[in-house]
């Protein structure tokens, strides 16, 4: 397991300009996960609570190359809605590791970054997610098969880690007996170093060359076949840019329906009452997911100033990076009220769980599907749960945060 030391290793001194108030030192790999040894318990009351504490808007963090923290929904929507001015180039900090990453299309700007998002928006389509709901239940079902007799199990580890990246190996056609060791590279994902993580993507990449070069020569109905056939600027796709826009599907969409899973599964565990309210209405579970994902929003995400700018009224310089944590965004009392309660009576519920803008999440049909098919299969069939005694519960920080394991009983 790689240690988190980076963060202090590319500590900087704090420009003169910072507030002194504003100052924090926040690693955003550990925060809000139990690495960080100020964690009270939960991922996202830790942002929560550091969003209430009296502090500026923006906070200057000197760890991980130095960079600005946004605690605001308005200014976390201002950076978003501005990509010429706040760039997604580096997609992880300190810069170092960010620049290993080049994913397309979240690692592009305009107008480069749409000529690569009009290929990979309709490989999700809501008629492609409906054809994939009766295979979602269906391996729901066989995961659940497993354990439902045993009384007990690890959630994570037999459950939520599965789902997503057996619905993706479906959906790219990857060869069955390879899975396994897939899995095991999307766990290792989520390097802090830019030699892990220069590491990771490169074993990543070693698997999935030869896969396009294969669908090149003989295409099939899957999702690597029909990015082949896309046509950015007019001109066919290079193997290199599948091969970073296959990365970026492969990442993108593991850690994320994970670490849903986790938190939702983890809060109803914890709340009989929340699990009797699904369980009374199985049919409506898809449409209380949305309110479900707003409170338990797991990503945050860098972006970098192309020019010098203001940003709530504090001078950022040309460079400098400002991390979103996208839950501050849905727990902001100006757009939600009682931003903690899971309250499924909400009108409107325009959370920031999938990002903002330009680079929205293409895959948020399939991600939301996923889970309410998988609340929907387990408190169908799984008597009331709650968690083990004594189980404790590892939590992940980190740009996706996640639950690492979730000791459940039903006996
Ligand atoms: C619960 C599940 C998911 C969550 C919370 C989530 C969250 C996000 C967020 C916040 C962004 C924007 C990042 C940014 O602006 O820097 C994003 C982008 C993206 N996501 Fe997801 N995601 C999920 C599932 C998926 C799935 C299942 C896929 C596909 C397999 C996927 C593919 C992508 C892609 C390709 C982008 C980049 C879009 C662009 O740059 O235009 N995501 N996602």
């Amino acid at each position: 397991m790689e240690s988190y030391s980076a963060a202090t290793r590319y500590r900087v001194n704090v420009p003169d300009r910072v507030p002194a108030n504003a100052v924090i030192e926040l690693d955003y790999h550990t925060f809000g996960g139990d690495a960080d040894p100020d964690f009270q318990g939960d991922h996202q009351l830790a942002w929560k609570a550091l969003q209430d504490d009296g502090g500026p808007d923006l906070r200057f963090t000197p760890l991980n190359g130095g960079h600005w923290i946004v605690m605001r929904a308005d200014l976390i929507g201002q950076v978003l809605d501005q990509p010429e001015l706040f760039s997604s180039r580096i997609l992880a900090l300190p810069k170092e590791v960010g620049e290993v990453y080049r994913f397309i299309p979240l690692s592009l700007d305009p107008p480069e970054h749409g000529r690569y998002r009009s290929l990979v928006v309709p490989l999700f389509t809501a008629k492609m997610v409906h054809e994939k709901e009766a295979d979602i239940r269906a391996l729901s079902n066989t995961l659940i098969d497993a354990v439902i007799e045993r009384g007990h199990c690890d959630y994570v580890a037999e459950f939520a880690n599965i789902l997503p990246i057996s619905i993706f190996h479906q959906l790219v056609a990857f060869p069955e007996e390879e899975r396994e060791r897939l899995r095991r590279m999307a766990y290792a994902a989520n390097a802090v170093s830019a030699q892990s993580a220069a590491g990771m993507l490169k074993a990543i990449g070693d698997f999935i060359a030869p896969l396009i070069a294969a669908r090149r020569k003989d295409p099939g109905p899957d999702v690597i076949s029909a990015l082949l056939q896309g046509q950015p600027g007019g001109r066919p796709i290079t193997d290199e840019e599948a091969l970073h826009m296959c990365q970026q599907l492969f990442i993108g969409g593991f850690h994320t329906t994970a670490g849903t899973l986790g938190f939702l599964t983890l809060h109803l565990a914890k709340n009989p009452d929340s699990q009797k309210e699904l369980r009374e209405a199985p049919d409506r579970i898809k449409g209380r997911v949305n309110e479900l994902m707003r409170r338990f929003s797991l990503v945050g995400i860098p972006r970098t100033a192309t020019r010098p700018c203001t940003l709530g009224g504090q001078q950022i310089r040309e460079g400098e990076a400002v991390y979103l944590p996208l839950v501050l965004y849905n727990f902001d009392e100006a757009i939600f009220e009682r931003p903690l309660d899971v309250d499924f009576s909400r009108k409107a519920i325009p959370h920031a769980t999938f990002g903002r803008g330009i680079h929205k999440c293409p895959g948020q049909a399939l991600g939301m599907t996923e889970i309410a098919i998988a609340l929907e299969a387990w408190l169908t069939r799984i008597p009331e749960f709650r968690l083990e005694d004594n189980a404790r519960i590892r939590i992940k920080g980190g740009s996706v945060g996640g639950v690492e394991n979730l000791p459940l009983t039903w006996r």
